[in-house]
């Protein structure tokens, strides 16, 4: 590991990462779909899109803080869900859990961890949130509904927060790196413990992940009549789904395209956002991923209709490269870029960041 302080943006730590990591698993968590058009754009859309700042509004230096679904978080910045943290660092999901803590940061916890969900809460429990820890769980909705339902009631009894039911893999895309590099499988010792089968306390078998495309608002009802919690969808990209999720009553929406690992060719998030945005309405909580890695991009979210964004690639990296320092590295710097940005466009909060402070047609890319 390098001096993480030299590290002066969240780019720079994809390099630092690079240059720890197993080049196999550096591509499993780089790659996409395909020809990952995709992972290309959701970076680019932003970097099309133009920010016209106001001036002379004699504003306070901006504060951060949002709640989202009664959680409240340090800034409008979450950690999206993503699998296996101990392919990049041997502290897994406890080091990212530690750092999104600590940073008053909520961790959606990816229910393919591999550290099991009550240890990530244990990591994520804060002499602030010594009850609740600011964690959300990420489901995917598994057939078999008996085991779906008690994985749901370990992260309730976890302390989670909100569900995210990830509802854009019905398969598993086609990624072309990880078939070149042949990498189907976790190296012995790292599993999915939270698909663990739990019998009488005792720790069994783990089960294979089941990405089934017979999945459909019936399971969404379903899981409503299962736990209390608000149910996020994550990967709803169409504006008919999110009428059809607002009509459901989903309790919020995460605008996402997997990171452009699951369809290749799907558009760029930050494009897609403002249509799924016209469609809600303000009526339920609109998030965003897929490309953020700049505060002027999280202002640009904000002022297309998002309320928070996630990041995913940025944090694992951040993880390769330094283990927990690394995410409270990458996660700092994200606040210390969304503050300037915030503050150069004249707005006091992220509340204050209106549409027209973005424009897509001149471009900058
Ligand atoms: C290595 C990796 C693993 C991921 N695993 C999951 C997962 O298990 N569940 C899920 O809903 N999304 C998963 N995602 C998608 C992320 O939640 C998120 O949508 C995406 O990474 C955002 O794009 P970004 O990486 O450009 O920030 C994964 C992404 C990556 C890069």
């Amino acid at each position: 590991m390098g001096d993480l302080g030299e590290l002066v943006n969240l780019r720079e730590f994809e390099g630092a990462a690079q240059a720890v990591l197993d080049p196999v698993l550096y591509d499993y968590f780089a790659s996409g779909a395909q020809d990952e058009v995709t992972v290309r754009d959701n970076e680019a859309a932003y970097r099309r899109l133009t920010l016209v700042p106001r001036v002379l509004r004699g504003a306070a230096p901006p504060s951060l803080d949002v709640t989202v679904l009664g959680t409240g978080m340090t800034m409008p910045v979450l950690v999206a869900p993503t699998a296996f943290h101990r392919l990049a660092h041997p502290e897994a999901e406890r080091a990212t859990a530690r750092a999104a803590a600590a940073a008053g940061v909520t961790m959606i916890a990816a229910m393919l961890s591999t550290v099991a969900v009550e240890d990530i809460a244990a990591a994520a429990r804060t002499a602030e949130a010594e009850r609740d820890p600011s964690l959300w769980f990420q489901l995917y909705i598994q057939p078999d509904l008996g085991f779906t339902e008690a994985i749901v009631a370990r992260a309730v009894a976890a302390g989670c927060r909100a569900l995210v039911v990830t509802v854009d893999s019905p398969a598993l895309g086609r990624n072309e790196r990880n078939d070149r590099n042949d990498f189907h499988d976790l190296p012995p010792g790292v599993r999915c413990e939270n698909l663990r089968e739990l019998r009488g306390g005792e720790p069994g078998s783990v089960r294979q992940v089941v990405l089934s495309p017979e999945i459909s608002w019936r399971h969404i009802d379903w899981l409503r009549g299962v736990s209390d919690l608000p149910i996020v969808l994550k990967g709803v990209l169409h504006p008919a789904d999110a009428r059809e999720a607002v009509a459901n009553g989903v309790d919020g929406l995460l605008v996402s395209n997997h990171g452009g690992r699951q369809l290749d060719t799907t558009p760029a998030t930050a494009d897609q956002l403002p249509r799924l945005a016209e469609v809600v309405d303000g009526r339920i909580p609109l998030l965003v991923d897929g490309g953020v890695r700049r505060g002027t991009d999280v202002v640009k979210a904000l002022a297309l209709g998002a309320d928070a964004v996630a990041l995913g690639r940025p944090v694992l990296w951040g993880l390769a490269a330094g283990g927990e320092a690394g995410v409270s590295r990458v996660l700092d710097l994200m606040r210390t870029e969304l503050v300037n940005a915030l503050t150069l466009c004249g707005c006091e909060a992220p509340r204050g960041v209106t549409r027209d402070l973005v424009d897509g047609r001149h471009g900058c890319a």
